[in-house]
């Protein structure tokens, strides 16, 4: 079990790798999986707006690449007031390798803000049984 504190430790060094230079609002987060392992990503925007990604999807993609596929708890942080809540898509991008009581924590500059499961964000989802899958 990955402590909360170095799961946001790891989004906030993320988030300092954030490009984000059109948004200027800079985004980082972490994964945990079963076996412990943590994986972080950053928002990385583009020119050609629509091509940008979210930091959520960084984090996943890296997990994928190195081999893992269950996620344990997600982190997510963010400047402001507001709580940084994963977006509509990086709900759908979590929910293809968590399961519904998966902690997803959403982080300020100073700290874990508040924790929502997956399925409080994106409830009667669409996932991967739908398709007879399970995740190959
Ligand atoms: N962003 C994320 O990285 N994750 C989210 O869940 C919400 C939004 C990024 C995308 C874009 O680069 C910037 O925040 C403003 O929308």
């Amino acid at each position: 079990m990955v402590a909360i504190d170095d799961l946001f430790a790891q989004a906030k060094a993320a988030q300092a790798r954030a490009y984000a230079p059109y948004s200027k609002f800079r985004v980082g987060a972490a994964v945990a999986c079963p076996s412990g392992a943590v994986f972080a990503g950053c928002n990385v925007e583009n020119a050609a707006y629509p091509v940008g990604s979210c930091a959520e999807a960084g984090a996943i993609a890296a997990m994928v690449l190195a081999g893992e596929r269950r996620i344990a708890a997600v982190m997510v942080m963010g400047d402001g007031d507001a709580l940084v809540t994963p977006c509509g898509g990086c709900r759908q991008r979590i929910r293809e390798f968590a399961a519904p009581d998966t902690p997803i924590h959403v982080a300020g500059p100073e700290g874990p803000r508040r924790t929502f499961t997956l399925d409080q964000l994106l409830p009667v989802s669409f996932g991967p049984d739908h398709l007879g899958a399970v995740g190959g």
